[in-house]
């Protein structure tokens, strides 16, 4: 029997996800819930997947402000029981519902928010901290999991389910570190924005040298692509000094590149996009 996969929050990163995801659907009775259920609804067609709408009951709930804590306001609440859950809101999203029940496991894309805080809102058998990147829409995220028994080897089956249901939208590697998720914003997380300017640059200068918008995009496009597969077997040093001949034409664009300090740009952007990812759980 098919168990059941609660997705809260339907934006990119679950679209992300669940476009075209077979495993999921093949594996999951998929229900998608959040605060706004349209939303949720055109989740569904984008994702060209099978999978219902979760609409939660609404629980009035005291303003802790308030002096006489009338209830003041309402939380959506979500019966997790015996559930897989997919918890993709922004970070502060998770404050605005209450879980019921015990889920089987809980996957948070959350950055952030760790597992001491996820587990004052819900339980769960297993929770797994995970930071997928966008390339999720095409399964080839480049995904940190960090999850305790996972580490540790203690249970086998549900290491193999984990590792299942993270594979199904790419290449899943796990740490030994929960704070190592927030570090993976730097190689994967945030890095594909960093990889677009590259090739955003990489047109511009073709067209800066005579080519056409069409020309130049089309063969940045296919020299990610090459790029992609030879780093697949070789070193990012190997490639680079396989086409750099001594007082040759690319080792003078590269000092230059080094005279700029682009290298120590890299690493401070990412640096500081991992250390705001840290900070957003305060
Ligand atoms: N995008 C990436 O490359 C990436 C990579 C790794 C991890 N992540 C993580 O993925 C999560 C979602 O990011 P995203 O890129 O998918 O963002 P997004 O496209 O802006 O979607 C945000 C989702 O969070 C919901 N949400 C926001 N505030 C909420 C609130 N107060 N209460 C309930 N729901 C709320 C939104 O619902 P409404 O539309 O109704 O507000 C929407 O479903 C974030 O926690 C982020 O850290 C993203």
């Amino acid at each position: 029997m098919k168990k059941t996969l609660l997705v809260v929050g339907y934006g990119n990163m679950a679209q992300a996800i669940l476009t075209r995801n077979h495993f999921i659907t093949s594996h999951f009775n998929v229900l998608i819930t959040g605060r706004d259920l349209q939303k949720a609804k055109d989740c569904i067609a984008k994702c060209e997947i099978e999978a219902q709408i979760y609409t939660p009951q609404y629980r009035a709930i005291a303003d802790s402000k308030s002096m006489d804590s009338k209830p003041t306001n309402s939380k959506a609440v979500l019966d997790i029981q015996d559930s897989i859950v997919l918890l993709c809101t922004k970070p502060k999203g998770l404050q605005s519902f209450i879980f019921e029940g015990k889920a089987q496991c809980v996957y948070s894309v959350l950055a952030g928010v760790g597992i001491d805080t996820l587990e004052k809102q819900l339980q769960s058998c297993h929770i797994v901290r995970l930071m997928p990147n966008i390339a999720a829409f095409s399964k080839n995220s480049a995904t940190a999991f960090y999850h305790k028994s996972y580490t540790q080897h203690t249970d086998s089956k549900a290491d193999t389910d984990i590792l299942a249901f993270l594979e199904s939208f790419g290449k899943a590697v796990s740490v030994d570190n929960e704070a190592l998720i927030e570090s993976s914003i730097a190689t994967s997380g945030s890095s594909i924005a960093f990889l677009a300017l590259i090739a955003e640059s990489l047109i511009d200068a073709g067209i800066l040298e005579g080519l056409t918008h069409a020309q130049s995009q089309e063969l940045v496009k296919q020299t990610f692509l090459g790029f992609a597969t030879e780093l697949a077997t070789k070193s990012p040093n190997e490639l680079k000094y396989a086409i750099s001949s001594p007082g040759g034409t690319t080792i003078r664009g590269l000092a230059i590149l080094e005279e700029l300090g682009v290298r120590g740009a890299f690493i401070k952007a990412a640096h500081t996009a991992a250390e705001h990812a840290r900070d957003s759980k305060k």
